[in-house]
């Protein structure tokens, strides 16, 4: 207890900060959920002007929580308060998709703040900075950002799509009758959003003390090529519908639990599913995409899980995601010249 008290506190940065998946996130971050329970936190709250009051409010609710780890809170809508010397950038900020809406109506008006937020990470944040997007379109966002923070690693960059890993997680268990703790191993592969590829070709269900592939244990092949894959898919869409809203305690959640496992690294013999650089020699993905690939992490560093088997039928997924990225990419980098 007393070692914790003299640890140096980290500075983490939370764009979007007065949004909705903050308001979630914050809490978990500053009480110990995410960096560890005796890891002191500087939390940086950046946000547009207008949105200043809220982030106000927000402030008087962390005070008003009396959380020991959280040493300073900074509100600011400035970059260079927001991003100097930080130790993780968590980039929510973005402007969400609502309802009918599809993700290439957001590239426009998204990829000009990441790369304005790339360049500030280059200039301002400490060079071992770990930086996570969360903002839509998220792989390309992340994309974005990482192009104009040439100063900073490329493997410090990831994007978010273990929601997606979590809501594959889930519809499986569920589906066995198991809690989602019981099932590991499941891959997203490729985009966040709806040509993303959930496979669990290899896949693991613990039913009752015994370890099966997900398709054995599962026993429907036609529903885990159909309706899982679906719905999968379209859950972002689905919460949106029904809540006029896009998902915001499941995302904060998720990205919880994408730090956490690069903070604390990933279980013996596990694997989780996170957007990073491809760099061309893994599963004949292209290159200069983030690509969201099964990966294990160590000592804050990730390495994609290779040589796994690919059938036909998880090829043509997994192409056909990587060529939507592609796509996604030019398309951002023409809006930006
Ligand atoms: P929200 O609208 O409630 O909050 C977004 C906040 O970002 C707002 O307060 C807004 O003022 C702020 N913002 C806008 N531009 C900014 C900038 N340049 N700098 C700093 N802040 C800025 O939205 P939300 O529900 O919290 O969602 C945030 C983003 O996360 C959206 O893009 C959404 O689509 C995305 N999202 C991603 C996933 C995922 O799994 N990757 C899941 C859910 C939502
Ligand atoms: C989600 O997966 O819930 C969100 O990314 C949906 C969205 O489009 O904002």
């Amino acid at each position: 207890l007393f070692l914790s008290h003299q640890s140096e506190p980290i500075r983490v940065l939370v764009t979007g900060a007065a949004g909705q998946i903050a308001y979630t996130l914050l809490y978990r971050i500053a009480k110990g959920d995410v960096f560890g329970k005796d890891q002191p936190i500087i939390l940086i709250l950046l946000d547009i002007p207008p949105m200043l009051p809220v982030l106000d409010g927000v402030v008087m609710e962390l005070q008003d929580c009396a959380l020991p780890l959280l040493r300073e809170i900074i509100p600011t809508d400035k970059i260079e308060v927001g991003f100097k010397d930080i130790d993780a950038a968590i980039l929510v900020g973005s402007m969400p998709r609502k309802e009918g809406m599809e993700k290439k109506d957001l590239l426009k008006a998204n990829v000009a703040i990441f790369k304005t937020q790339g360049a500030a990470l280059d200039k301002y944040a400490k060079k071992t900075v770990q930086v996570v997007v969360v903002g839509n379109p998220a792989n390309t966002n992340c994309l974005i950002a990482l192009k104009f923070a040439p100063s900073i690693p490329k493997e410090n960059f990831s994007c978010l799509t273990r929601l997606d890993h979590n809501r594959a997680c889930s519809q499986v268990a569920m589906h066995c009758g198991v809690s989602s703790d019981k099932v590991k191993n499941v891959i997203i592969w490729g985009n966040h959003y709806s040509t993303q590829y959930p496979d669990v070709h290899h896949a693991i269900v613990n039913t009752h003390g015994c370890e099966l592939g997900a398709y054995k244990a599962v026993k429907n092949d036609a529903w885990l090529h159909g309706d899982f894959i679906l719905t999968v898919q379209q859950r972002g869409a689905a919460v949106i519908k029904a809540r006029k809203l896009s998902s915001a305690m499941s995302a904060a959640n998720a990205v919880c639990d994408h730090i956490k496992d690069i903070w604390f690294g990933t279980k013996e013999g596990e694997f989780i599913s996170m957007g990073v650089y491809a760099a061309g020699n893994s599963y004949g993905i292209p290159e200069d995409l983030i690509y969201s690939f099964p990966v294990q992490i160590k000592n804050k560093r990730w390495k994609v899980v290779d040589g796994m088997s690919t059938n036909d039928f998880s090829r043509a997924k997994m192409n056909a995601t990587a060529a939507e990225l592609m796509e996604e990419r030019d398309a951002a980098l023409d809006f930006l010249t």
